[in-house]
């Protein structure tokens, strides 16, 4: 199988890589990617030397960027690229739109021409909106996208289901709830709040902290997108949910708890506008039609991550760049405050 991946430099996207490369002596990747702040060739040093392997650079909105990696005939294309970070596209929402939505439809383009098998597109579950105490997102769900980010992965998912009508491409879409594990870029919650404890600065939890979010580890993402790219079936919508519900505090308390670092670091800020409540996920259609369950409990896998950032210290000064400074440096300034100074 050879498969184009974008975004494949990124968190999920070099996670899925690696394990593909590792699951399948026949299989040949092409990433393409376009190196933002998010994406980092660090990220797949181990594999970059694997002969089955091939690095683009390039932008998934660019069609000669695309038409580029067509250079063989591809079997697949699974579709990671993306901007990916909520804070951010409340700040500035442009480039969410030109990748996410212009850059999934310039994919479907090329797929239909060059006949490509199988298009696995990467959602989200928040493209559902906000839940209230009780329930699950089911596929069926209304789509309600809240912020600018949702909304542009909703928009997408509707592109990919009408290639799939009208082109007959075969398509297939995941929405995955919250991710986490190791190379995860740290704007996100998890490795943003293992790094602040690691250095002893204040961990900024928006408005209550009593916001749920559904925690999945990659490891276990990954696994059920191979089941679904190879055995799911066209035009088909597969949620993928890790099980493990959890406030944010409840998330943020055990962190300092592993790291044995005070409560008293934690400071309540400024809430995130049209921030959604809950979510959750129910993974039944894929439990049923595949077989996948998640393997990794959230206390098992979250000490797994804390170790991480812990032991790759290289890895997390590289990515503290001078883009990272100056996100973190506008996200707060409209109260006069840095991330170290809360
Ligand atoms: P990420 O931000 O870590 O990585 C995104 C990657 O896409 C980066 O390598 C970046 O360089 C690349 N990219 C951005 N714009 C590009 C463009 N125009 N052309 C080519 N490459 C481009 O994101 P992630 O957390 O790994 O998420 C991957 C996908 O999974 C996204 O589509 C996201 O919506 C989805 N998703 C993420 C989560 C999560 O918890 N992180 C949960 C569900 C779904
Ligand atoms: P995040 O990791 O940004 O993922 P998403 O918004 O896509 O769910 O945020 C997870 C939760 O953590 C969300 O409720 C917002 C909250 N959060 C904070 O409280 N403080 C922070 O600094 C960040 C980045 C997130």
């Amino acid at each position: 199988m050879k498969v184009l991946v974008t975004g494949g430099a990124g968190f999920i996207g070099s996670n899925f890589v690696r394990h593909l490369l590792a699951s399948d002596p026949g299989v040949e990747v092409v990433n393409l990617d376009a190196l933002t702040y998010a994406g980092n060739l660090a990220n797949l040093e181990d594999v970059a030397g694997d002969p089955r392997y091939r690095f683009v650079e390039g932008d998934i909105a660019e069609p000669e960027a695309v038409e580029g990696c067509f250079a063989q005939p591809l079997d697949a294309i699974v579709n990671f690229a993306a901007e990916s970070h909520v804070d951010r596209s409340i700040l500035d929402s442009s480039d969410f739109l030109r990748t996410n939505v212009r850059g999934t439809q310039v994919l479907l383009e090329a797929a239909r021409r060059h006949r490509v098998g199988r298009f696995l597109q990467i959602s989200t579950d928040e493209v559902y909106g906000s839940l209230g105490e009780e329930g699950a997102f089911t596929e069926e769900t209304p789509l309600a996208p809240n912020s600018p980010y949702s909304a542009s992965k909703a928009a997408a998912d509707l592109f990919v289901r009408a290639y799939h009508v009208t082109h007959g491409l075969g398509a297939l879409i995941t929405r995955c709830s919250n991710n986490y594990g190791n190379h995860q870029f740290p704007e996100k919650l998890i490795p943003l709040m293992i790094l602040q404890a690691l250095e002893g600065e204040p961990l900024p939890v928006y408005g209550d902290g009593l916001y749920v979010r559904d925690w999945i580890h990659v490891g276990d993402h990954c696994r059920a997108l191979e089941l679904v790219l190879r055995e799911g079936r066209p035009g088909e919508v597969y949620n993928i949910g890790g099980d493990a519900e959890r406030a944010n505090l409840e998330v943020v308390h055990r962190i300092l708890e592993i790291l044995e670092r005070p409560r008293e670091l934690v400071r309540h800020v400024q809430d995130r506008p049209g921030h959604d409540r809950r979510y959750a996920v129910s993974s039944r259609k894929l439990q049923r039609e595949l077989g996948w369950k998640p393997r990794i409990g959230f206390e098992e896998g979250l000490e797994r991550t804390v170790q991480w950032y812990r032991q790759n210290r290289r890895w997390v000064e590289q990515v503290k760049s001078g883009a990272y400074r100056e996100y973190y440096d506008r996200l707060y300034r409209r109260r006069g405050e840095t991330l170290s100074e809360l």
